[in-house]
């Protein structure tokens, strides 16, 4: 089972199902998700010792953490996650997005936090296992999915600040809908020249919790005046696009798809990714290069901007019909959704929903 980079593997996953009469409740209406509320009925676990490595596979009853208040994740944040999706597709099969892809961003985390990884095969393979026991949390309706979230944080009880010795793993699932309440229609962005979330050589390239933490503020003016996420400029000039709340960004200027590089304060998105691969086999010119605040407006005034979307897990792809910049609202593409959001959205999630050919080998099925 999952081992760190340097010791012997453990082989098994030990698992407690939870009784029946146990089980938690089901989502009344999977037309009424949400994002993050509902988790199923198990966990997944294992612990980490200096020493020994990954060991006691488990997988448990969804429940409590038990932790020592000294446990340095809480005091100085050496703790990692990631976010990924299981599908089912009308046959009923159940599947995973990419998780190998996943798995290893999240060994990038760890490495970056200076916290032991895993393996990725067995880590996915006890994934596998967890979504299978859970399988009937899966939702059935289009659009909904099982949201899967690991976690490592490190547990070692110190109060200076020093590398743990001990890390707990844990995964949690949950059904899920769609991420913004306004579905596919295009959102609000507003960009702020006023706060930052992360600059080169920090830890902005990483999915750490303090990234998340120091976005909130700017998120909470954001809403006040009705906006539903943040545009980020970069942490020097603050004239260059970085990304949208949790999501990366694309502008789609000249007919040639433009987002920012991966130059260490930007996640790098696995939908990014997938969007740049689809852009690719569709031959649409793909620019991966700073683009600046100025330049957006700009293109939106001489209109040779047609569309702006991000991309993310939560949310697929997200059109973005209005950005708010130093006071002024700017309406792109009309409002509406554009064609190539919309292309992207449909192949992205006709692959997910096993309802388009998966040539690339996207989906990961948890039985065998
Ligand atoms: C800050 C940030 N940027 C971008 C993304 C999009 O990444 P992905 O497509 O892998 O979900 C996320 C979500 O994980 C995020 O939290």
């Amino acid at each position: 089972m999952p081992t760190s980079r340097d010791e012997k593997p453990a082989l098994e996953i030990e698992i407690t199902e939870v009784e029946l009469p146990n089980r938690r409740p089901k989502p009344p209406d999977e037309d009424k998700l949400g994002f993050g509320i509902f988790f199923s009925d198990h966990m997944l676990h294992m612990d980490y010792q200096k020493g020994e490595g990954w060991h006691r596979v488990r997988i448990e009853p969804y429940g409590s953490l038990s932790l020592d208040p000294a446990s340095l994740a809480l005091h100085y944040g050496q703790q990692i996650f990631d976010g990924l999706k299981a599908f089912r597709s009308g046959e009923g099969a159940v599947r995973l997005f990419r998780p190998r892809e996943y798995l290893e961003r999240m060994n990038r985390s760890s490495a970056r936090l200076c916290m032991p990884g895993v393996d990725v095969e067995s880590t996915l393979e006890a994934l596998r296992a967890l979504v299978r026991i859970d399988s009937d949390w899966v939702p059935k309706k289009r659009g909904a999915s099982l949201y899967i979230r690991p976690v490592i944080l490190a547990t070692e009880a110190a109060l200076g600040v020093k590398v743990s010795d001990e890390y707990s793993f844990f995964v949690l699932t949950g059904p899920v809908g769609p991420y913004y309440a306004e579905g596919f229609n295009p959102t609000k962005i507003l960009v702020t020249d006023r706060y930052v979330r992360a600059v080169r050589g920090g830890i902005g390239e990483v999915k750490t919790p303090g990234n998340y933490a120091a976005s909130l503020m700017a998120a909470e003016e954001a809403y006040e005046q009705g906006y539903t996420q943040v545009l980020w400029l970069d942490a020097c000039s603050r004239s260059y696009v970085e990304e949208v709340g949790t999501s990366n960004i694309f502008f789609y200027l000249n007919g040639v798809l433009v987002t920012p590089p991966l130059k260490g304060s930007i996640l790098p998105g696995v939908t990014r990714r997938t969007v740049i691969e689809l852009a690719g086999n569709w031959d649409i010119p793909v620019e991966e290069r700073p683009i600046s605040i100025e330049e957006v407006i700009e293109s939106i005034g001489k209109g040779t901007l047609g569309e702006i979307f991000a991309s993310g897990t939560a949310a697929v792809i997200s059109p973005v019909g209005q950005i708010g910049y130093q006071g002024t609202d700017y309406t792109v593409n009309q409002g509406a959704v554009g064609e190539l959001a919309q292309r992207l959205f449909d192949e992205i999630t006709g692959i997910q929903y096993g309802e388009r050919p998966d040539p690339h080998g996207w989906m990961v099925p948890v039985a065998d």
